[in-house]
């Protein structure tokens, strides 16, 4: 069964740039755009390099070794040496500003 899961506190995330967690011993990167929030899992598919230090921007980070982009909002692979997507996780925001993400068991 699938369990929702405080990461964060939505005022501690900077609009218009991420930020990395560490839960349940997976790595955890967590975009905000205004009210949105996009969260994929740390590891480039190309050669599973953390994305974390990647640049940022239009909803795509760029992975830090060799350049490969992903959507941030689908985890799709956007170019080259990457074609696998990244793993994505469903998150939300509680009535009283909590940060939440699904993860399986
Ligand atoms: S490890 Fe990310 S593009 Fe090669």
């Amino acid at each position: 069964m699938n369990q929702w899961m405080e990461i964060a506190i939505l005022s501690t995330l900077k609009d218009g740039a991420y930020q990395r967690f560490e839960f349940e011993n997976i790595d955890i990167l967590v975009f905000r755009e205004g009210n949105h929030l996009f969260a994929i899992e740390d590891e480039c598919t190309h050669d599973g390099a953390e994305l974390c230090g990647g640049l940022y921007m239009n909803h795509e980070i760029e992975c830090p070794r060799h350049g490969a982009k992903f959507c941030v909002k689908t985890g799709q692979a956007l170019s080259a040496p990457a074609y696998g997507s990244v793993n994505t996780f469903p998150i939300r925001v509680t009535h009283d500003g909590k940060v939440e993400i699904e993860l399986g068991e």
